[in-house]
């Protein structure tokens, strides 16, 4: 195999764990391997190079990376010119002693050495001449697939774009400030270019991606987290806008308005509350109440009354008595929310909750049980109140568990499944916007009918099943 420039071929391959903000991060990465002449690879044991970005929220995370590294060793057995490189916050929380307890690792780079790490990769490949070619594949190559940024013929039509990295709040249960720093926002136009360059590429979908996005300050300008959404809703060809993660501090009235105003804002807001009460989210170091948080909420009601709130908890944080459990539960079934990542508490080194006196891991799984009971049950209602309505979704594939089907996501973030109704893959990226009727609901999401295709989110559906077919027929 040889590249654009005749210099032999190099292969790279990302794995990625954790949340958004590395998968932006394996994106910068791949996008420089790119730029470097590399291409990806589907498989880590045809890469020269097998980059690890790692996760450290949570311990099974840590394991899972760590349990990665160990299993990678038989690739540099095999092939010892092969470089294995671990980044993402692992590496950053254990830089100093990693290499010693892995040392095949080749290099190891903390999650502010990523620029560093593109470096390397180009330093890797001595051969390689940079030019045009190379730098126009960088930035037009659509990439996607969040675990390994693979991209499939879908991937294009989501963009995720970061508006600010690390997070000043300091959680007491939370690694992410000790490993990512403190807010560094990103000026606003860098944002609105790099959205511009995602929508010439086929973006329907923009998810502005951050740990407290709604924190966001323009360092020039002083424009908050609303005048930024205005400002993106704006560009011309957007379709749809959303954000993740929001902190409930920072939700203002200004900001509830702002999701009932802009039309291109999906209706969904995820704003973790973590716990029902009061004295476990002072020892969180939350910096709300339960009463503030339902006060957001109802904010929400009032300015934008079909959005969706999503959330993440907490059980078995130390010190969370039966009472305190309670009323998380008693929370939930009052916001009844549309979903939520349920966690047991995990210690994390370097964090003060850590050193506290801890709840026995069997009442935590217990909880943890209880509590998805009753998030499910909502969740399941929910769906099942779609049932006979129409619903419009933008194409995320062929289903994982049945390829026969499609999968799609309607604005609120709720899977929907179709039979494929021999639509092919160009006349889909072209019209990705579905048309279903939904049949049944379930906890995962729904299951319905394909009805018709649109290019536009708000344009004319062309009818794919008889019945929708002949109806217009007969008009
Ligand atoms: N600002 C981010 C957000 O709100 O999504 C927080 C980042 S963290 C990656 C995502 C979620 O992981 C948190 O909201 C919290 O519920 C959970 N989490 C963080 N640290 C945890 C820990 N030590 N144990 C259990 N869950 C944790
Ligand atoms: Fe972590 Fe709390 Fe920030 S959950 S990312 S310290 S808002």
């Amino acid at each position: 195999m040889s590249s654009a420039n005749g210099a032999p071929g190099r292969r790279y391959f990302i794995h990625t764990f954790g949340c958004q903000m590395n998968e932006a991060d394996s994106r910068y990465i791949a996008d420089r391997a790119a730029s470097s002449g590399y291409e990806i690879a589907t498989d880590p044991a045809a890469a020269n190079v097998v980059v690890l970005n790692t996760c450290t929220v949570r311990d099974n995370a840590e394991r899972r990376a760590y349990g990665r590294m160990a299993h990678f060793k038989a690739l540099k057995t095999a092939d010892p010119a092969m470089k294995l490189v671990v980044c993402g916050c692992l590496a950053e929380q254990d830089r100093d002693r990693m290499q010693s307890l892995v040392p095949h690792l080749d290099a190891v780079f903390g999650t502010s050495e990523l620029v560093r790490l593109g470096d390397a990769l180009a330093a890797w490949r001595p051969d390689f001449v940079d030019d045009e070619a190379s730098e126009s594949r960088a930035v037009l190559r659509p990439l996607g697939g969040a675990a390994d940024c693979i991209a499939d013929a879908y991937s294009h039509l989501r963009a995720f774009v970061t508006v600010q990295r690390g997070c000043s709040y300091y959680c007491t249960f939370c690694i992410v400030p000790h490993v990512r720093g403190r807010f560094d926002h990103r000026p606003m136009g860098d944002i609105l270019a790099e959205v511009r360059v995602a929508l010439a590429a086929g973006a329907r979908e923009v998810t502005l991606v951050g740990q407290t996005v709604n924190a966001y300050r323009d360092g020039a300008s002083g424009a908050d987290f609303s005048d930024l959404l205005e400002s993106v809703a704006a560009l011309t060809g957007l379709e749809r806008l959303t954000f993740v993660t929001s902190h409930p501090k920072d939700f203002t009235e200004k900001l509830a308005r702002t999701l009932g105003a802009v039309p291109q804002l999906n209706p969904r807001l995820h704003l973790p509350v973590q716990s029902g009460s009061d004295a476990l989210l002072r020892r969180m170091n939350r910096k709300y109440t339960v009463a503030q948080y339902e006060e957001k909420i109802a904010w929400l009601r009032a300015y934008a009354p079909g959005c969706v709130v999503t959330t993440d908890l907490i059980v078995a944080f130390p010190g969370e008595s039966e009472a305190d459990f309670e009323a998380t539960l008693a929370l939930c079934e009052r916001i009844g929310f549309a979903q939520a990542f349920m966690f047991v508490y995990s210690p994390r080194r370097g964090t003060p909750a850590a050193l506290w006196e801890q709840i026995p891991a069997d009442v935590g799984g217990e909880r943890l049980r209880r509590l998805a009971d009753t998030v499910n049950r909502r969740m399941r209602g929910l769906h099942e109140g779609l049932v006979g309505s129409t619903v419009r979704a933008l194409i995320q594939g062929p289903s994982r568990k049945d390829p026969t089907k499609l999968a799609a996501k309607t604005l609120e973030n709720i899977t929907v499944v179709v039979p494929d109704a021999g639509l092919s893959e160009r006349e889909l990226v072209a019209r990705p916007w579905l048309e279903v009727r939904v049949d049944a609901g379930f906890t995962w999401g729904c299951t319905g009918t394909l009805r018709g295709i649109a290019e536009r989110f708000a344009g004319r559906v062309s009818p794919v099943a008889e019945p929708v077919y002949d109806l217009l027929a007969l008009r």
